[in-house]
């Protein structure tokens, strides 16, 4: 990445950080510490995008391939909730996890709250070894921009990191609009133009409706 890209990335990273550690602080671990309105919409998005995942893995694996853990990275992982649920749905022996994210008070947070597990968690902004898929949920949501084609370039370049690192796709989940639109710090894609761009970029491209979580879409970009 150019000199310049990455000073730009970097003040952007500055500004969703210190939005995210106020909210932290002020919310703690609970849904609403990293912006969700809800409990049943944050766990809904995850339900769909494992969904998304399992039914990939299920379509792609080869003899006793589908018996192997799958492997993932969240990627924004916040206080660690996504953790948290498969801990609870006891799913650690098909699913193997690791969290990262850009923000030290969320992955500070997670060490708090997983202190027999701090080595599952790093402050970063890609896997840090090679995983089956990257997970997002929610992680681009909040924008300090007002620009959409320039919070989209900046999306585009978090993906690329992870693409590499992911051996079967990525999921990913943004609230949509019919037209592309940055509203009160939230930014709002539209399916075709994200499934024509992700497409163009990585490979296939489809998405679904995130299961009761009103204009969200999960999408699953896939290698294959
Ligand atoms: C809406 S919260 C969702 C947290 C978690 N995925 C959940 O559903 O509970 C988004 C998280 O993504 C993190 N984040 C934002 N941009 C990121 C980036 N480029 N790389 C990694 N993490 C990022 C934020 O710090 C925040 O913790």
């Amino acid at each position: 990445m150019k000199f310049l890209q990455q000073v730009r990335r970097f003040a952007i990273e500055r500004r969703i950080n210190q939005s995210y550690t106020k909210r932290l602080a002020s919310k703690g671990s609970q849904p609403e510490g990293v912006f969700w309105n809800s409990e049943a919409n944050q766990i809904n998005r995850f339900i769909t995008l494992i969904a998304l995942i399992e039914t990939t893995r299920r379509f792609n694996a080869i003899g006793d391939e589908a018996k192997n853990p799958i492997s993932i990275a969240e990627i924004g992982c916040g206080y660690g909730a996504l953790y948290r649920y498969l801990q609870d749905k006891k799913m650690f022996d098909q699913w193997s996890y690791h969290g990262v994210d850009i923000n030290p008070a969320m992955i500070a947070a997670c060490w708090r709250n997983f202190p027999n597990e701090i080595s599952q968690f790093k402050v970063a902004d890609r896997p840090q070894y090679l995983v089956d898929f990257s997970l997002f949920s929610g992680t681009y949501n909040l924008t300090p921009l007002e620009d959409c084609d320039q919070w989209l370039r900046y999306i585009i370049q978090g993906l690329h990191k992870c693409w590499h690192l992911s051996r079967q796709g990525m999921v990913i989940n943004f609230l949509c609009a019919p037209e592309t639109k940055i509203n009160k710090k939230i930014y709002y894609a539209n399916r075709k133009h994200f499934i024509a761009t992700a497409t163009k970029q990585f490979g296939p491209t489809i998405a679904v409706p995130t299961k009761d979580v009103s204009g969200d879409f999960s999408f699953l970009i896939s290698r294959s």
